[in-house]
């Protein structure tokens, strides 16, 4: 048994990474808003269902792949959009897109990115989405994404839950900043981590590498202040679809009103998250609201669910309910977090396992097949 395969489910990953990286790091990953109630129940909220499970079904032939914007991809999950995984572990997203491709699903790149558009387009064969915060410099938007585009990612994620930076007390707590500055409590739990504070320091820092060469990063709620655009509207998301003029999710959607505006307006499919519970607390769990932008959407796009998703019953449960696939960030950041590529790839492999185990219980051979009946709002009993 290797190291990595002692650690059974992305809980122990989680505390591998907590183990590795420094406090302000895992922090990072691992915090939310506020009192991080959101955080919490985009978690427990999957405990509010009960999958039904069929006997007899004869489900041993299981087949995962299902279709995502008209792309196949062999398990119905992909790696959500995170920035600068560099600060996680050196091989940071070249780690995680190699662990995607090797999963057989997309890989998506955050705009805040530690390695850039055109290098990780040519790292993998695999499918690549490309995520776009707002900038006030809308030359500086378009030509992201005319690099997206050229470089070959199939699909544009606008990220529309983040117009200025939730409160996140852990990081002003921990002396968060990127890069990170040392001062003697930062210096005392680097001092703790010392496999991370190594990788740190002898290979090459954090950048933001999608903008200039000497822009160098700052803390992310410098970079919001300076550049994010709380303005940004309906009519700015249209522009933006003229703009890219290809298929388009949007990203942070809990009503059932926006996703029906958005759909209407052109994006071909809407993610429904809270940014890991890390912008508006007490903001609904995706998987509560689920349902209700599924029926409001119907056949006119794809919904995908992002926030929580831990298990494999955790993302039956989002696909009988009625999301195309889900998207998640933390699983594949603790174990990257934990031990590089070889912590991604046990991520991804966790999760297809258990969604393959847990297919053959529930009785269901194919990703089609997973559907309403399935799955039951628990009732007190
Ligand atoms: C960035 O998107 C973050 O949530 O920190």
């Amino acid at each position: 048994m290797s190291n990595l395969d002692k650690h059974l489910n992305i809980d122990d990953l989680r505390i591998a990474a907590k183990r590795r990286a420094h406090r302000m790091v895992f922090d990072y990953i691992d915090g939310g808003a506020d009192d991080e109630i959101t955080l919490g129940r985009n978690t427990t909220a999957f405990d509010d269902y009960d999958l039904m499970f069929k006997v007899l079904a004869g489900a041993d032939n299981i087949d995962m792949s299902t279709t995502l914007l008209g792309e196949k991809i062999d398990v119905p999950f992909f790696a959500s959009p995170a920035a600068g995984h560099r600060l996680f572990h050196t091989d940071g997203e070249r780690g995680v897109a190699k662990a995607a491709d090797k999963t057989g699903t997309v890989f998506s790149l955050s705009t805040l990115s530690s390695v850039s558009i055109e290098e990780i387009a040519a790292l993998t064969s695999g499918p690549k989405w490309f995520q776009l915060y707002v900038w006030k410099d809308r030359g500086l938007v378009k030509e992201m994404m005319d690099r997206a585009r050229e470089a070959g990612y199939k699909a544009l994620i606008l990220t529309v839950d983040f117009p200025i930076a939730g409160n996140r007390e852990r990081d002003p707590r921990n002396g968060f900043s990127i890069p990170p500055k040392l001062g003697i409590k930062q210096a005392w739990h680097a001092l703790m981590a010392p496999a991370w504070s190594l990788d740190y320091v002898i290979r090459p820092s954090v950048k933001y590498a999608n903008l200039s060469e000497d822009t160098a990063a700052v803390s992310l709620q410098d970079f919001v202040y300076e550049q994010f655009d709380a303005g940004f509207n309906w009519r700015d998301a249209e522009w933006l679809l003229g703009e890219w003029n290809g298929p388009a999710v949007i990203k942070g959607v809990v009503r059932p009103d926006d996703a029906r505006q958005a759909v209407d307006l052109g994006f071909d499919a809407v993610m429904v998250s809270n940014h890991g519970g890390r912008q508006l607390d007490r903001s609904p769990a995706p998987v509560h609201v689920l349902e209700s932008i599924v029926d409001a959407i119907g056949a006119d796009a794809e919904v995908i669910l992002d926030g929580g998703v831990r298990r494999g019953t955790d993302i039956l449960i989002a696909l009988a309910l009625g999301a195309k696939a889900v998207g998640f960030a933390r699983p594949f950041l603790y174990g990257l977090a934990a031990a590089g590529e070889a912590g991604a790839n046990r991520a991804m492999h966790i999760l297809t396992n258990e969604l393959r185990r847990d297919m053959v219980l529930l009785g269901i051979d194919r990703i089609g097949n997973v559907n309403r009946s399935l799955v039951e709002r628990r009732t007190e009993r």
